[in-house]
């Protein structure tokens, strides 16, 4: 890591109430600056949580006016290197005494063919959307010694269950994820630490938002991706937070292991050529 320094609060004037379903929780997100990430930050914020954002960059001020009773801070972290991740692990013991919850949601998407992947990309994907979660599991879960209720939340993807094309790092790395996942809660489950993943279908955020500003006709790109849901409607990352919420909290105490797929039913429906298609 470079000699970047912690942020203080990001959230400046914001303090934690005590109130809220994540009230006194310490909660962990990688890649929390932006995206599905910083839903889950402000997620967890608003329910009353002390949320520490392990990100490469920055997350910035939260914008003006949300009413958001937490407390966030921004440590830098570089999910695919130990000695980072183990100096993130030192700062938050340090700073807060231990971790209730880590979200491993840092992740980078590779869209190439596998001709034109080197095994440098190959590595890269790997080393962010897997060792990454790994690693912190790794270093974090001694910090969840002790705590209630201990939970880990990995981020998988609907390409861990099936693919588009020119994903191949993509799509094994969040497989990786979904089986780290359950591989984690056997071994954890003992120690009363549950973890699950949630696989999010489309979801609007920068990631894939440039598939769609390419198309010539943005409107009707978007209109065809709503098309592809049953619910009528691509995905926000304040869906993929709800989730993450509901599987860290003890209400889902006898949940761990398992895989839940956030796609508005995209994955549900089967295709069927346009020409034998009632809709
Ligand atoms: N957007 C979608 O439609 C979608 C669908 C399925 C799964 N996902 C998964 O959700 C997660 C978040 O996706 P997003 O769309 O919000 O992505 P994003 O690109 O908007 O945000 C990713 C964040 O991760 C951080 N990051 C990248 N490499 C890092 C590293 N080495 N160490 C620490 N932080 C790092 C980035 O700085 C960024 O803040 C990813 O794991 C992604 O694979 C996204």
């Amino acid at each position: 890591m470079s000699g970047e320094q912690p942020s203080e609060e990001v959230a400046p004037g914001s303090a934690t109430t005590g109130s809220g379903r994540a009230a006194g929780r310490i909660v962990v997100v990688t890649g929390g600056a932006r995206g599905i990430g910083r839903a889950i930050v402000d997620r967890f914020a608003a329910e009353g949580a002390t949320v520490v954002i392990g990100d490469l960059t920055d997350p910035g001020p939260v914008g003006a006016g949300l009413d958001v009773a937490g407390h966030r801070e921004w440590v830098p972290l570089d999910v695919t290197d130990e000695i980072s991740v183990l100096e993130f692990a030192q700062s938050v013991a340090a700073g807060h005494g231990g971790v209730d919850v880590l979200v491993n949601n840092a992740g980078i998407m590779d869209t190439r063919s596998i001709a034109d992947e080197t095994v440098a990309d190959w590595d890269l994907t790997m080393a962010v959307n897997l060792r990454g979660p790994f690693l912190m599991a790794k270093h974090l879960v001694p910090l969840m010694d002790g705590r209630d209720d201990p939970a880990i939340v990995n981020i998988g993807s609907i390409e861990g269950l099936g693919a588009n094309t020119l994903h191949s790092s993509y799509a094994a790395s969040k497989a990786g994820v979904h089986g780290l996942t359950r591989a984690l809660a056997v071994e954890l489950g003992p120690a009363g630490i549950r973890c699950n993943a949630v696989a999010p279908g489309w979801i609007d955020t920068e990631l894939n938002r440039g598939y769609v500003d390419k198309h010539p006709n943005r409107e009707q790109a978007v209109a065809d991706l709503a098309a592809l849901h049953p619910v009528g409607r691509i995905g926000d990352a304040a869906d993929v937070a709800a989730t993450v919420l509901w599987l860290a909290d003890p209400d889902a105490g006898f949940v761990t292991g398992q895989v839940v797929t956030v796609d508005g039913g995209r994955m549900s429906r089967l295709s069927i050529p346009a020409s034998l298609s009632d809709d």
